[in-house]
């Protein structure tokens, strides 16, 4: 809550007419410079590393100079930030300063509002900056509200722009496709225009994740180079544009896409857009990354500083072919193998419909009579009686159209009058129409209940695995049906806000068709994503890489699945399998069944390894020291916690080249003065990679001369746990 106003500033009312001011929006090393001019026009001038002496930056022209929320309407050939018609269908606009406050919100929080309005219409827009010193982040985002005569129609809204003066600007970025997402990508941005955007309506970050990395003046490094990093925390339809321009300005917007998403503002009311999380580094991507992490951990997520549990899912192991036997038994061996959470996955619904294939029963939240007879009720007696808690999977979002919910409210779900339902997986999955409030309360009726009906459910996986197809929506007006992609996710986050004040604490996964939702937006409802539904333990490493620019360990649900992997065939020993797996928030999702007696006892152990190392991983500080996109036959990085007393090193062989030699790794994070000793650990049947276990070497020895592993198979790998002397 906002406790103090620390300084008010410029009223309109004092504001002389010929003086231009600065207005700093700082963090402990980073700054945001933007210009009053004596025209009322604020411009941003500079974002980086912290200045000494301000002027500097005048003198030497390298401040932008740019609109700090460039307008529609006079100076049209340019970048714009907002594009609105009036209610007297006026397309212009100018937007003069008209007074700005910062409030201190606690001693590490600030938020700085400027507040600008149309120098000739009642036409309103904030700029908001929440800064989050210690981290070095910085939330930028608008609040865009009118009191003209009638409607005024938004065009572009976007929540934040920033322009840099540097033409070698090069962009790391995150795509992909169902099963390659956080596919990472980097190059110099030239002369043009680059977007990265979603349309998809409900998963919005299969195919581009909404957040990049910039490095200014040199291509982006793990530990070198001023870096910029920026996420969006729009659960919907984003925009992410960088425009190089013929001055060599970097040009960036990011916002809602504002396709087919022109949005009527009623007067009195606000469109507040969604935050850009911005964050600045002069030590490279890694510093930046980091940033994020802590701010992700610290102010966020939902349960941020708790350890998380090791948990079993049932999909994989079983997809929709179970009863309550073989649930037991997957309960059972949860518990033996040392887990401490399952989750049952999709199947455990429907019964006019039974959910026995993905053709059918959704919308139907009754537990299957047939498959579970004694309720899920007995599923959690089961798993308590063990010692292990119980998780669920939801989809509430949908229906399909072999429902119940179908037959009685057709209405409910998105269609367009007239035309006959496209329709997704499964040939009849719809999507609700989250814009009617009577939807909301049923989806949060649907998850609310379980959740009361079954106080003991621990963990909820919440699915998502869908587009926005048939464009419409029975609730909106004709006016307004443009609002629907806009409208869906208000209505959705309404929902997810309802049920955080009701179960606070409950985990819940995000997850949609794999790593469709992992969103800042998101984030803040919930503890974890599920980073893809691509296991093969190769390619995670690769996902996970991608993702661990973003999120933090602790959001990345990091699961062992069966060798050949269901998605790829491929075959990978179960010590690579969790040797990767233990990089994030550690499950299994297999048949414990199909294992071998030596794989189960293996995994017992892995699992008990995990529990000691798992604050360092979960909490602590991450390092990518050799780049899987790099160097294509190896990857390897190291956790550091706080104090820099324990670490956690892993490195992998990807492939294996006959006659290698491979370099020395390098440690990096730890503290040079610190000696530390090493011991492998997550062994598999006494096989040593490190030779010199039980060691003692001083961190600066670890970081700057490194040491030699015996990764000597394709897919070795290797785990290391340092502990300060
Ligand atoms: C999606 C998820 C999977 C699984 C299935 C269940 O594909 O990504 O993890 O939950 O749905 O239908």
């Amino acid at each position: 809550m906002k406790k103090a106003i620390i300084l008010l500033l410029f009223l309109s009312g004092t504001f002389t007419s010929k003086s231009q001011e600065n207005i700093l929006v700082n963090t402990n090393s980073t700054q945001i410079i933007l210009k009053v001019d004596a025209d009322k026009n604020l411009t941003f001038e500079y974002y980086g590393k912290k200045l000494n002496r301000i002027d500097d930056l005048f003198n030497t022209n390298t401040n932008t100079g740019a609109d700090a929320y460039p307008a529609f309407g006079i100076r049209p050939d340019k970048t714009i930030a907002i594009r609105a018609k009036h209610a007297n269908l006026d397309l212009t606009l100018v937007l003069k300063y008209q007074s700005h406050e910062v409030y201190d919100m606690d001693t590490n929080v600030d938020l700085t509002t400027i507040h600008l309005k149309d120098e000739i219409y009642p036409f309103y827009v904030d700029i908001k900056y929440k800064t989050f010193k210690a981290e070095d982040v910085i939330e930028m985002w608008t609040e865009i509200s009118h009191t003209e005569k009638n409607s005024v129609t938004l065009f572009n809204y976007a929540s934040a722009y920033l322009a840099f003066k540097e033409p070698t600007t090069y962009i790391s970025h995150f795509h992909g496709n169902w099963g390659t997402e956080f596919t990472m990508e980097e190059f110099q941005l030239k002369r043009g225009k680059f977007s990265i955007e979603s349309k998809e309506g409900i998963r919005s970050s299969t195919k581009d994740n909404a957040s990049f990395f910039l490095g200014l003046g040199s291509a982006l490094s793990e530990n070198k180079g001023d870096v910029i990093a920026g996420a969006l925390a729009w659960t919907g339809n984003f925009d992410i544009s960088f425009a190089h321009d013929e001055f060599s300005t970097i040009n960036i917007t990011a916002g809602i896409n504002n396709y087919a998403s022109e949005y009527t503002l009623d007067k009195g009311k606000k469109f507040i857009t969604p935050a850009l999380i911005l964050t600045y580094s002069n030590e490279g991507k890694g510093q930046a990354s980091r940033n994020l992490h802590r701010y992700a951990r610290k102010y966020k997520m939902v349960g941020g500083g708790e350890e998380r549990k090791i948990l079993l899912n049932s999909w994989e192991g079983v997809y929709f072919d179970f009863n309550e036997d073989k649930i037991i038994d997957l309960i059972d061996d949860t518990a033996s193998i040392g887990g401490e959470l399952f989750v049952l996955d999709d199947g455990w619904f429907g019964n006019k419909y039974s959910r026995d294939k993905a053709d059918q029963g959704l919308g139907d939240w009754q537990v299957s009579k047939k498959k579970l007879p004694n309720g899920i009720e007995k599923l959690i007696d089961e798993s308590e009686n063990r010692g292990i808690k119980f998780g669920i999977w939801v989809e509430p979002e949908m229906a399909n159209t072999s429902s119940e919910l179908y037959e009685n409210h057709p209405d409910w779900v998105l269609q367009n009058a007239g035309r006959e339902l496209v329709k997704g997986r499964g040939k009849t999955q719809v999507v609700l129409d989250l814009s009617n409030p009577k939807v909301q309360d049923f989806v949060f009726n649907t998850v609310n209940d379980l959740l009361n009906k079954n106080p003991h459910i621990d963990y909820i996986k919440w699915d998502a695995n869908a587009a926005i197809s048939n464009y419409g929506s029975t609730y909106l007006s004709k006016e307004k049906q443009s609002h629907l992609y806009i409208d869906y996710h208000s209505g959705l986050q309404s929902v997810l806000k309802r049920l955080r004040e009701k179960h606070p604490n409950i985990i819940m996964q995000a997850c949609a068709s794999g790593g469709g939702r992992t969103n800042y937006g998101f984030l803040q409802y919930f503890s974890e994503f599920w980073p893809s539904d691509n296991t093969d333990a190769l390619q995670r490493i690769y996902i996970q890489w991608g993702m661990s620019h973003v999120f933090p360990a602790i959001t990345m649900a990091s699961h062992v699945s069966a060798s050949p992997n269901h998605q790829t065939k491929r075959e990978i020993p179960i010590k690579f399998r969790f040797d990767v797996a233990m990089t994030g928030r550690l499950g299994l999702e297999l048949q414990p069944k199909n294992m071998t007696d030596e794989e189960k006892a293996f995994s017992k152990a892995a699992i008990s390894v995990y529990k000691d190392i798992r604050p360092i991983i979960q909490f602590g500080d991450l390092y990518r020291i050799v780049s899987p996109y790099q160097n294509k036959r190896l990857a390897s990085l190291i956790y550091v916690d706080e104090q820099k007393k324990n670490a956690v090193f892993f490195a992998y062989y990807l492939e294996k080249q006959v006659k290698e030699t491979l370099p020395y790794f390098k440690f990096q994070g730890l503290d040079p003065t610190t000696n530390y000793t090493i011991n492998e650990i997550n062994k598999y049947a006494e096989r040593k990679v490190f030779g010199a276990d039980d060691k003692t070497f001083s961190g600066s020895f670890l970081m700057n001369t490194g040491v030699k592993l015996n990764l000597s198979n394709e897919y070795d790998s290797v785990i290391l746990h340092l502990t300060a002397k």
